[in-house]
């Protein structure tokens, strides 16, 4: 069913460049906020589409590491091609909820105990390489990661109670055995479009924490519109941009 929907309808819905902008200032004010460098996070745009966001990402030199995942594999594809030069960053056809499940997966014998994690973080800060591959069971769970998610699942028609289980399967996966700070950019559909897919209360009950709530036009309506008058423009209709945060260890 997700297939179907992408293909009829969801995936030459890009983010606006102007939005993409102030979202990647977001981010990079957030990251530093943290106190650590650039290089140690893990950026991951899921349904990245085309690859617009990820290509931006791979220009600001803000991560080690950048990972597309989009279902279609037109898209998937076309975004392989934008960045086959790039070689910080990898494009992964797959369904994103799949994707994230694996990347936060940890067998028993996987758990690390508490002095892996130390010689984990003391490694990462004296700039030892530790081998990266984005399908490798349990990648993102050690590492801190910043998500980008536009509404990835606007077009298709699960109820209000599928999509609630969805989204917070997604965040229980991430929660149940991130090791390092993990971000969620969260782009939803202006609520009187649509109503909201990723609810609150699948972020505050897997212990994320909203960190800020900013305005970025993400669908491009406003775009033609002074900025003065945005200003005036009714929460209810503006694309608010939300970060969340989770931090296992602070
Ligand atoms: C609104 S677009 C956002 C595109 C891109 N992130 C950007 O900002 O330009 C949402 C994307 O999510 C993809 N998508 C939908 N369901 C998906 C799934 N289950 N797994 C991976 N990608 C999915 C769609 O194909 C579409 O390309």
């Amino acid at each position: 069913m997700i297939e179907e929907a992408v293909k009829n309808e969801g995936v030459w819905f890009t983010s606006g460049p102007e939005a993409l902008a102030t979202i990647a200032d977001e981010i990079r004010a957030r990251i530093h906020e943290r106190g650590t460098d650039n290089d140690d996070w893990t950026f991951v745009d899921l349904g990245c589409g085309k690859g617009s966001m990820v290509q931006l990402m791979a220009k600001s030199q803000m991560f080690q590491h950048i990972v597309g995942v989009e279902l279609d594999q037109d898209a998937c594809q076309e975004a392989q091609r934008m960045m086959e030069d790039t070689k910080t960053s990898d494009i992964v056809c797959s369904d994103l909820f799949e994707f994230v499940h694996n990347a936060y997966s940890l067998s028993e014998s996987q758990k690390p105990s508490l002095d892996a994690i130390v010689n984990a973080i003391v490694n990462a800060h004296q700039g030892h390489d530790i081998p990266w591959n984005p399908n490798m069971p349990g990648e993102l769970a050690g590492r801190k990661t910043v998500f980008y998610m536009y509404e990835p699942l606007w077009s298709t028609d699960f109820t209000p109670e599928e999509l609630h289980q969805k989204y917070c399967g997604l965040l229980a996966d991430m929660a149940a055995n991130a090791q390092q700070e993990v971000f969620v950019v969260y782009a939803p559909f202006a609520k009187y479009f649509k109503p909201q897919q990723a609810d609150p209360e699948c972020f505050t009950d897997n212990r994320f924490v909203l960190r800020s709530e900013i305005f970025a036009d993400v669908d491009g309506y406003f775009a033609a519109v002074p900025q003065n008058v945005k200003d005036l423009i009714p929460a209810e209709m503006r694309n608010g941009v939300q970060v969340w945060h989770l931090d296992p260890i602070g």
